[in-house]
C-alpha cells in the first residue's frame, strides 16, 4: 500500500514537472516577441551561407530574431582567395545580400586568423614584401568588395597567444611582430567608415591574456592606429563562472572601445561524454546563463561602448560545436527544429529586463 502510495506521488510529480516544462516551452513558441524587438542594443547571428539560401525556415528565423548578422565562414581567407589573385565570392555576396535586403547590419569576419589560411598560401614562396603584398592586398581587396554594404570587420582573429604572447603564425613568421597594426592601417586606407574590431577567445577565463589583449589595444590606440572595438567571442558553457565573465569583459571594457560579444554559445557537455543525456535541469542551467551574460553585458558595458551580442550560428542542428566534439550537446537558443528553447527565453529575460 505504501510502495502504492509512493508510485501515485512519483507520477503526480513527475506530471506537474514535465508538463510545466512543455507548457513553458509552447507559451514561449506562441510569444511574438522576437530578440531583436526585445534588444536594447544590436543582437546577431552568425549564418551559414548554404543554410541561408537553401533552407526556409533557417532563414525566416534569422530575418525574424536578428538585426545584425556575422559571416560564420564565408569571408574567411581559405574561402575567399581559393587561387592566387582569384576570389570566390559566391558566399560571401549571398549573406551580404541577406542582411542588405533586410536592413541588417553587417559584421565581416575575419580577415587575418592563423587557422583560415589556404593552403596555396602556406606554400607560397617569397620574401618579406612579397608577403606583405599578399596580405595588404587580400585585406584591401575584400574590404574593397564589401565598401559601404560591411558596416565593421573583425581585422585580426585570436592573435595573442593563451600565454600571453603574440601568437607564432605564418603572418608573424613573415611580417614581424608589428602586422598586426600594418593590418588595421591597410583596412582603414580601403574603407575609413568601416569600424574594426579585434576579436580573440578566452579573455573570460584567462586573465593573464585578457591583460595582454588589453596592453596591445591601448598601444594601438596610443599610435592612432585606427581600431574602434573588440571581441569576446565567448564560446563557454554552463559551468562558467559569472564573476570570471564579468572580470575578463570589465577588463575589455576597460580599454575604451566598442565591446561585442562576438560568438556567444554555451555548452552542456563539456567533457564531451558521447553518451550524456541532456536534462532538463542542464536546460534550465542554460536559461539561467543565456540571462546572466545579458545581465552582465549590460551592468559592466556603458551604452555608448555597446556594439551588441551575436551568438554562434542558430540552432542546435547547425552549431559547430556538435561537429566539434562528436558527442550530444545543445549550445543554441533553437532546438534542432528550430523552435525555441529556454535558452532562448533566459536570452530574452536578459534583453527586457
Ligand atoms: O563546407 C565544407 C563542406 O563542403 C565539407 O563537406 C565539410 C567536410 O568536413 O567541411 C565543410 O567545411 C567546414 C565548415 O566549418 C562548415 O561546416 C570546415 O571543414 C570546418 O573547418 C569549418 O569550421 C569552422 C571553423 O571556424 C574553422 O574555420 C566552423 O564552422 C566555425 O564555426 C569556426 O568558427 C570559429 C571562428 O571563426 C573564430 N572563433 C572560433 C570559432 C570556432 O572554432
Amino acid at each position: 500500500m505504501r510502495y502504492l502510495f509512493f508510485l501515485l506521488i512519483s507520477a503526480l510529480f513527475w506530471h506537474l514537472t514535465n508538463s510545466n516544462v512543455t507548457t513553458d516551452n509552447t507559451k514561449l513558441n506562441q510569444d511574438s516577441t522576437t530578440l531583436k524587438q526585445a534588444a536594447p542594443f544590436p543582437l546577431g547571428v552568425s549564418v551559414d551561407a548554404r543554410l541561408l539560401t537553401s533552407n526556409k525556415q533557417y532563414r525566416n528565423t534569422v530575418n525574424r530574431e536578428f538585426n545584425s548578422i556575422t559571416s560564420e565562414n564565408a569571408l574567411k581567407m581559405n574561402r575567399l582567395l581559393v587561387a592566387p589573385n582569384q576570389y570566390d565570392w559566391s558566399g560571401g555576396d549571398s549573406i551580404v545580400d541577406f542582411a542588405r535586403t533586410t536592413g541588417k547590419r553587417m559584421h565581416g569576419h575575419t580577415l587575418v586568423w592563423h587557422r583560415s589560411v589556404p593552403k596555396w598560401v602556406e606554400a607560397f614562396q617569397g620574401d618579406s614584401i612579397a608577403w606583405e603584398n599578399l596580405l595588404k592586398s587580400h585585406i584591401q581587396t575584400v574590404i574593397g568588395h564589401y565598401k559601404g554594404q560591411v558596416k565593421s570587420w573583425d581585422v585580426a582573429n585570436e592573435v595573442i597567444d593563451d600565454n600571453g604572447s603574440l601568437r607564432k603564425s605564418i603572418w608573424s613568421a613573415h611580417l614581424g611582430p608589428d602586422y598586426v597594426a600594418r593590418c588595421y592601417q591597410y583596412a582603414h586606407e580601403a574603407d575609413p567608415k568601416a569600424l574594426l574590431f579585434y576579436n580573440d577567445y578566452g579573455q573570460e577565463i584567462n586573465l593573464k591574456k585578457a591583460l595582454a589583449i588589453k596592453a596591445m589595444l591601448l598601444n594601438l590606440r596610443k599610435r592612432k592606429i585606427p581600431i574602434h572595438g573588440v571581441g569576446l567571442q565567448s564560446h563557454i558553457s554552463i559551468y562558467h563562472s559569472d564573476s570570471q565573465y564579468r572580470r575578463g569583459l570589465a577588463v575589455m571594457t576597460s580599454v575604451g572601445l566598442l565591446v561585442h560579444i562576438s560568438e556567444l554559445d554555451i555548452r552542456l557537455n563539456t567533457k564531451k561524454i558521447k553518451t550524456l543525456t541532456i536534462t532538463e535541469n542542464m536546460l534550465e542551467e542554460q536559461e539561467q546563463k543565456y540571462e546572466s551574460i545579458v545581465e552582465i553585458y549590460k551592468d559592466v558595458v556603458p551604452k555608448k561602448q555597446r556594439y551588441g551580442i551575436t551568438i554562434w550560428n542558430l540552432s542546435d542542428k547547425d552549431s559547430y560545436q556538435l561537429k566539434d566534439c562528436q558527442c550530444p550537446d545543445a549550445p543554441m537558443p533553437f532546438d534542432t527544429t528550430y523552435k525555441k528553447k529556454l535558452a532562448y527565453k533566459g536570452l530574452l529575460d536578459g534583453l527586457r529586463q
